[in-house]
């Protein structure tokens, strides 16, 4: 069987968490520094303050920018629900907009018509690892005098025009979660180059107390701290930096060998006429988090679903990016979306599927994965 994914962890790992481990310091300590500071040196950021999770890092980049009960924010509908489920703590209103047929990344023709009085801020999301198109939602966010925050989960190493993902927006946050191409089991980074907001997130993310508190229990640290804000618990610990650590360092030779599991699916699959390819815009670099086909299910006998079961059968566990937010019984019930706004997503949506495409999957795994789908084509092609 061929699992959706397998994290990359090596002996670099364990030697890294040993390390901390061993030293008796294993939250928030040198460890998440340094992590901090080697992120930011590879996106030439400004700054970068890790958390437990994107979800955290979210959520306090709309704090950092102010966001209010009763404000807007505008989100692409195919999301994990992270994403919007951000703006819900606030009482603020996910404003839900559907997306390009062809990246599943959000329609910028359509967030005009979606911008209100109480818009405060974009969310685009870089769905499968590809960039938005952030040069015009930057333009759309300065004409209304809106904030642009990132959902970067899934685009570590991306480039956009020759420009590093987490330099673009306004805050741009990334998720460690154990299925990402920078895991750290769990874990999160926001990047931005204001440092009013990255302070404002540092400061909350631990309880809200003055941003070095987290040295108290050392040499250099001193038992007094002050609460400067309600804060939240979120930091990140030294053991998830210390794999954080590990993994940075071989960012680019991950990102190269999934890049060579997408060539490979894309060479035996673009000419086909019963599935399609995602295609890559020519102005930018894909993170290649996820490869996801498109089924042409006016060409098969089954749906998406039974053919998910038809890999399942021939060992190739596959998954589903994503059920879009407006079809979740939540998000339907609270915030009545109507459907007729979203056709590209609701199309997408029955035909997708989500390929294996991790570092240690070996030649004869990929192979097996085409292999398995050549079959199953084959046999249900009407
Ligand atoms: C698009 C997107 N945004 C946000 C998240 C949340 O990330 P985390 O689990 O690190 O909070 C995920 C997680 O899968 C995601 O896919």
């Amino acid at each position: 069987m061929i699992p959706f994914h397998k994290p990359y962890i090596t002996i670099d790992e364990i030697t890294e968490v040993l390390d901390s481990l061993k030293s008796g310091w294993i939250t928030m300590g040198p460890k998440t520094i340094e992590f901090e500071s080697k992120f930011r040196e590879y996106l030439d950021a400004k700054n970068a303050v890790s958390m437990n999770s994107c979800t955290a890092c979210l959520h306090l980049a709309l704090n950092a920018i102010g966001l209010k009960e009763s404000d807007e924010v505008i989100v692409p509908t195919v999301t994990f629900t992270a994403t919007a489920e951000v703006v819900n703590y606030f009482k603020a209103r996910p404003v839900l907009v559907d997306v390009e047929a062809d990246t599943c990344n959000i329609d910028i023709s359509l967030i005009e018509s979606k911008i209100t009085e109480k818009t405060k801020a974009i969310m685009p999301v870089h769905f499968a690892g590809q960039l938005c198109d952030m040069d015009e939602i930057c333009d759309i966010a300065r004409k209304y005098n809106l904030m642009v925050i990132e959902d970067a989960a899934h685009s570590m190493p991306a480039t956009y025009k020759d420009r590093k993902v987490g330099t673009i927006g306004d805050i741009s946050c990334f998720s460690f979660h154990a299925t990402k191409s920078l895991t750290t089991g769990e874990g999160g980074m926001a990047t931005t180059e204001n440092d009013e907001w990255a302070d404002n997130m540092r400061v909350s993310r631990l309880h809200g107390m003055s941003k070095d508190a987290w040295k108290r229990y050392t040499g250099d640290g001193s038992w007094y701290y002050e609460v400067e804000s309600a804060g939240y618990k979120y930091n990140m610990t030294d053991i998830q930096a210390a794999m954080g650590l590990a993994q940075l360092r071989k960012i680019d030779w991950m990102w190269q060998k999934r890049k060579e599991i997408a060539d490979c699916y894309t060479g035996a699959f673009s000419s086909r006429d019963d599935i399609a390819v995602p295609r890559v815009k020519v102005d930018r670099v894909s993170g290649w988090h996820l490869y996801v086909v498109t089924l042409n299910l006016d060409a098969l006998s089954i749906g998406r679903n039974q053919f998910i079961e038809e890999l399942k059968k021939r060992g190739v566990m596959t998954s589903v990016h994503f059920i879009p937010l407006h079809k979740h019984p939540y998000y339907m019930t609270a915030f009545n979306y109507d459907h007729r706004d979203f056709p590209a997503a609701d199309s997408i949506y029955e035909r997708v599927i989500s390929l294996p495409i991790y570092p240690g999957m070996s030649n004869e795994d990929v192979g097996h994965v085409i292999c398995a789908f050549d079959d199953a084509l084959q046999k249900f092609r009407i």
